[in-house]
């Protein structure tokens, strides 16, 4: 069977930022900071993005473009005995499993953001009841909207890899950065945003040592580069032989920390601008309203109150985080549908549709017991299945992956890879560090 391949570096690199780029950065990073300490949390992120997230990318694309498989037949044919290949299964099953229940959550948030997206269109064609049942929260609103979001997801990757992911990616990756920018730039020019800057960039350094902030950076981090879980390591299993996997992965760890900063640029000054415009932007407790409230009440109070243009600014910001979410969902889904078609032998549009399927009633159940289990989803597959399969995928690429094969897969990409730094460090680091480094950060948490 012919397997897709991204045609070109770019396509490569525009399609795993798609990935990495989604929810988690436009609205999880910018919460985040708002909740620890700002640019505490941001220096955070970023230490942690490259000395942790950035060895554990490459553990993925590395494995992912020698095997040329999805993340189970990759791990057991990196493995030689029969423990290590049972090992490789389970995590492969694992990481497989992760992505779907990640897609289930992703897809209910997701459509939110179509919805939230629609609503200042129905305003503006004087449709005020459909405009809040559009806002309102609704099971009937949640499952059309999830399967609406999931359709898309769908017909993306049944198209392919080049046909679907890749040209999708380079469509809308452009989009985002242009959309992002002008959000941006029109955000800083209004009353109260110097306040949201200040409060984003100027350090409380009090906070950087809190536990609660060192996990919640590397969550935070792990959840934004899409580890753990395959997707990186399928799409690096379409990279071409001769791409350079160090130079290309940090471009996608830069794409994906330089889109957070900026979309801290834009959610922390929006707050104050709010504010300015007489929105509560303080909880009961005097800390800044974050999570949902931030992104649901918060920023459609302000767009409301600039008035006709805060339709065109609402609608721009949520295409914004659809945009966001189509990148990073098809790279989920990709996870099951790449392991179905290699395994099986199913058609790619069969198992497209079929696990699409399978992702919708998991979201409807999901959606029908809201109160229970989304934040329970949500805390077993990021904080929980990501992190510890990343130690796993650490150690598969430190301990069992032959050190010989990891060399000459690199050297078709840098024939001087050898006398280079990053395989001076690389291999230790991911050896020891890596998976210390993050037992110990996931450790913290409970302590
Ligand atoms: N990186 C995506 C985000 O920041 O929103 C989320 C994500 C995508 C997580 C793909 C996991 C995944 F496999």
């Amino acid at each position: 069977m012919q397997r897709g391949q991204f045609s070109s570096r770019l396509g490569f690199i525009l399609a795993a930022s798609g990935s990495a780029v989604g929810l988690g950065n436009i609205w999880g990073f910018p919460t985040n900071a708002a909740e620890n300490g700002g640019a505490a949390f941001l220096l955070m992120y970023i230490i942690l993005a490259f000395l942790l997230a950035y060895p554990a990318l490459m553990a993925e694309l590395i494995i992912g473009r020698h095997t040329r498989s999805n993340m189970v037949t990759a791990l057991q044919s990196i493995a030689s005995s029969s423990r290590a290949k049972t090992a490789g299964k389970l995590t492969g099953l694992g990481g497989i499993l992760a992505a779907t229940f990640i897609l289930c959550f992703y897809s209910i948030i997701a459509g939110w953001m179509i919805a939230f997206m629609l609503e200042p269109v129905a305003h503006f064609f004087g449709m005020e009841a459909l405009g809040n049942w559009l806002t309102e929260f609704s099971l009937a609103r949640n499952l059309g909207f999830s399967a609406l979001f999931l359709s898309l997801t769908v017909l993306v990757i049944s198209a392919g890899v080049e046909q679907g992911i890749e040209k999708w990616s380079q469509r809308l990756m452009p989009s985002l950065f242009v959309l992002l920018a002008a959000l941006i730039v029109y955000v800083l020019l209004q009353d109260g945003a110097m306040q949201g800057l200040k409060h984003y960039l100027v350090p409380d350094f009090s906070q950087m040592a809190d536990p609660q902030l060192i996990v919640r950076a590397l969550g935070q981090a792990f959840f934004s580069l899409s580890l753990g879980v395959g997707t990186m390591l399928i799409y690096g299993s379409y990279i071409r032989s001769d791409e350079n996997l160090p130079v290309v992965g940090a471009l996608v760890t830069l794409t994906d920390t330089g889109v957070a900063f900026l979309a801290g640029m834009l959610v922390l000054p929006a707050i104050f601008v709010a504010q300015e415009l007489g929105v509560t932007i303080y909880g009961g407790d005097g800390s800044l309203i974050a999570g949902p409230d931030l992104i649901f009440q918060v920023l459609p109070a302000l767009f409301d109150g600039m008035g006709t243009t805060g339709l065109a600014v609402g609608f721009a910001f949520f295409v914004l985080m659809t945009i966001a979410a189509v990148t990073s969902s098809i790279s989920m889904l990709e996870v099951p549908v790449a392991y179905t078609v290699e395994t099986a032998g199913t058609s790619r549009i069969k198992a497209t549709w079929l696990i699409g399927l399978g992702v919708f009633v998991c979201s409807a159940v999901v959606s029908m017991n809201f109160d229970a289990l989304f934040g329970l989803v949500v805390t077993l597959t990021t904080e929980w299945a990501q992190p510890l399969l990343g130690v796993m995928l650490c150690i598969f690429a430190g301990w069992i992956f032959n050190r010989n094969s990891i060399l000459s897969e690199l050297k078709q990409g840098d024939a001087g890879v050898e006398q280079g730094l990053f395989w001076k460090v690389w291999p230790i680091y991911v050896k020891f560090f890596c998976p210390l480094l993050i037992l110990l950060t996931f450790a913290q948490g409970f302590f």
